[in-house]
């Protein structure tokens, strides 16, 4: 299932991503502001079980969080998301999954995972600005379901129909949110309009 979380407060944070002309500070800084945006809207569904808590007045039946969430950044620039999401859940756990895409077969290649131990009982969001072609997605997606995840959602900012349409096809099962969706890829397999290359912008490489 696809979810485009069209917000104006989100589009215009998104508005200053993209401007070539936006630096590695406000970049960041809206980056980590949209995520938080997007964690909250994405986090209507969390399962809760209910309790009974005592207030200075008395009983009151209520619902407290039932599940684990793990964050999935992929490696580098899904860095990016962590900081927004965990402002607002501060208990959730972080894995981690190195990938980087060949920039001539546009193919991703492993070169880092760890992972907490509670994958399979909880709920796990994959982290990554860029959805364009899919690759980097799927091949996330292949590594966390092979570790016994069950409940996943992919979080990225910008996607292109591509990405998409891969996700969707390769994994009907996991719930995709977006920021943006946008027109197509070029040739080099970079979005359009995009925001550029998402790594470099938010660590200030090249
Ligand atoms: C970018 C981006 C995604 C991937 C998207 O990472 O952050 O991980 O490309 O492309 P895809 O959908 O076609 O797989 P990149 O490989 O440039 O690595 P980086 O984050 O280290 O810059
Ligand atoms: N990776 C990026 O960082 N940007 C794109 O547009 C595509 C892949």
């Amino acid at each position: 299932m696809l979810n485009v979380l069209d917000h104006p407060l989100i589009t215009h944070k998104l508005t200053h991503m993209r401007d070539k002309n936006t630096g590695t500070k406000d970049f960041r800084e809206n980056l980590d502001e949209i995520a938080g945006l997007m964690a909250y809207e994405i986090c209507r569904d969390l399962p809760t079980k209910d309790i009974t808590i005592e207030t200075p007045m008395g009983p009151c039946d209520t619902k407290v969080l039932s599940k684990d969430v793990v964050l999935i950044p992929i490696l580098r620039a899904g860095i990016g998301l962590v900081n927004g999401i965990t402002d607002l859940i501060p208990t959730a756990k972080v894995g981690f999954i190195g990938l980087y895409r060949d920039e001539e077969t546009l193919l991703p290649h492993e070169y880092f995972v760890k992972m907490p131990s509670n994958l399979p009982d909880a709920v796990c969001m994959i982290l990554d600005p860029m959805l364009a072609t899919g690759g980097s997605a799927v091949a996330a997606i292949d590594m966390i379901k092979k570790r016994g995840a069950t409940n996943i959602k992919l979080v990225c900012i910008v996607g292109a129909p591509e990405g998409a349409k891969a996700v969707m096809d390769a994994h009907p099962d996991v719930e995709i949110y977006l920021a943006a969706m946008d027109e197509k890829l070029n040739e080099n397999g970079y979005i359009v309009p995009g925001l550029g290359d998402a790594g470099d912008r938010i660590f200030g490489t090249k």
